[in-house]
């Protein structure tokens, strides 16, 4: 038997919601499954444990919830299906849904109890507003976990910014896990000593901050994510691979693979030189029918292109970011050109990834207004990040989110990164450190695609301002108490 860590005992007693928000590896998700494994056991209960969008039940909580049975030694006392958990003597039931792909089960669902919303930080506000409704019942509850990514979501406007009544919210961070796993805190001190900023928004769960300066804005970001699928268009056209290769040191290696506008894979490997990494790529590129590989050119890239010219039966670019504005005199907008507007090809090419989100966004946003309404701009304009392959895409939107925009002393765009300017003062490194792996991988696949002809029409900020008891009496001896 394992102890529940004190600092949720506060979702013990009643309230109708129970928020725990923190960063990753604090013990959320396997303190809320242990609690409600406890309250299974102890009379007849209707959880729903839901999530935004589950594809199938691997997605869901269903493996925490048998594991924690598990772990507890009360499998005699339950039976584990494969999309259901009831308890033999008690009948209670844990179901599991997902709440954008079943709206219609979700609305019908009678009698829950307990709902659980886990990596609720993906929640939208459509899915609070049939959720909330459904869990009706006298003295029923939503717990909700979450890693909080940005202050404009939903779910942390509702639950943090303007909390209901009736709430119980707990922050909690690894630190207050007294169970922090070594394979985690190893992660945490590598992401904590190589980026600080990112490592305060995945382990001390500080949300991304939108602002006006960010190119590409979360809530842009959000919006692009399955967008292939939302708006209803497919990976096609042209197979492309962004390649950055490894410096030496902390640097990794990173593709990225994109058809049309969707973007279909990234991925990161730290091993191997330049000859291993480049030979990756290439088979890489050979199973997945890929016709064009851009890689970055500086630094260590021009091995890349050696050794990828003399094995690579496939086109290959480099895209060297240090290099001036590209096509300098064609207009940019009515009266200015693309040299009058970008101080290099770096500002010109964020400028270029930043439109597809723009207008990416502008079509999820019209859709939600009137869904059968035509796209505002062609599929090829946009981009889409397929979550089938991607995995880690909260690194993706903080990244992105991340670098600012800026003007040189002429008026000219150029984009800097926190990051950047702590580097400029070691320029020669500025473009072989790892930091910049992602921006330069983002950049490759649209710098020769179709991105050029596109202008950013509207560039104002269309950002929107910002009981039951359900315990018995009597003591827990699962329960760790406080010391
Ligand atoms: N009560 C506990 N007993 C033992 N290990 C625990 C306990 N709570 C958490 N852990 C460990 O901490 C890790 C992170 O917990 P988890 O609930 O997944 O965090 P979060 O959901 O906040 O990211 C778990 O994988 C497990 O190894
Ligand atoms: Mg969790």
């Amino acid at each position: 038997m394992t102890t529940l860590n004190a600092i949720f005992r506060p979702f013990i007693q009643p309230h109708r919601y129970k928020i725990a928000k923190g960063g990753r590896g604090s013990g959320k998700s396997w303190a809320i499954a242990r609690l409600l494994v406890e309250i299974a056991r102890r009379g007849t209960y209707r959880f729903l444990c839901a999530r935004e969008f589950q594809a199938s039940m691997a997605d869901s909580v269903i493996q925490l919830i048998a594991d924690t049975i598990q772990r507890e030694g009360y499998l005699k006392e339950f039976e584990i299906q494969k999309a259901y958990i009831r308890h033999l003597a008690t009948d209670s039931l844990f179901m599991f849904y997902g709440i954008k792909n079943n709206v219609t089960k979700i609305k019908s669902l009678e009698g829950i109890d307990i709902a659980w919303v886990e990596e609720a930080e993906a929640v939208t506000k459509e899915s609070w507003d049939i959720l909330i409704p459904t869990i009706r019942k006298p003295g029923s509850e939503i717990w909700v976990s979450f890693n909080p990514k940005n202050i404009l979501d939903d779910t942390y406007q509702r639950f943090v910014v303007n909390p209901l009544d009736d709430i119980c919210l707990l922050t909690v961070h690894y630190t207050d896990n007294p169970h922090f796993p070594e394979v985690l805190r190893l992660e945490m001190e590598e992401c904590k000593c190589k980026d600080y900023d990112l490592y305060l928004h995945i382990w001390e769960g500080e949300p991304v901050a939108d602002s006006d300066l960010a190119i590409i804005k979360p809530l842009w970001i959000a919006a692009a994510v399955d967008a292939h699928m939302t708006l209803g268009f497919d990976a096609v056209g042209e197979k492309r691979l962004g390649f950055d290769v490894a410096d030496e040191g902390e640097d990794c290696n990173a593709l990225c693979f994109v058809q049309g506008s969707v973007v279909l894979d990234l991925d990161e490997w730290h091993r191997g030189d330049v000859i291993a990494s480049s030979n990756r790529v290439n088979r890489y590129a050979i199973e997945r029918g890929i016709t064009c590989i851009i890689y970055d050119s500086i630094g260590v890239g021009a091995g890349v292109k050696a050794h990828l010219k003399r094995i690579a039966a496939i086109n290959v670019k480099g895209f060297n970011a240090g290099e001036a504005v590209k096509d300098p005199d064609a207009l940019y907008m009515p009266g200015k050109t693309n040299k009058d507007m970008f101080a290099n090809i770096k500002a010109q090419a964020w400028w270029a990834v930043r439109e597809r989100f723009y207008k990416t966004w502008r079509c999820i946003e019209a859709k939600k207004q009137d869904p059968k309404a035509a796209l505002l701009y062609p599929t090829d304009e946009l981009i889409s990040l397929s979550t089938t392959n991607i995995k880690r895409l909260e690194y993706l939107k903080a990244e992105l989110s991340r670098p600012r925009v800026d003007y040189d002393n002429n008026g000219h765009v150029k984009v800097e990164s926190k990051k950047d300017m702590k580097k400029e003062a070691f320029p020669h490194r500025i473009w072989r450190m790892r930091s910049l792996w992602l921006l330069r991988r983002q950049i490759a696949p649209w710098i020769h695609g179709h991105c050029w002809g596109e202008r950013l029409k509207c560039h104002e900020n269309a950002m929107p301002a910002i009981r039951r008891k359900i315990m018995p009496s009597g003591n827990t001896p699962w329960m760790v108490t406080k010391t």
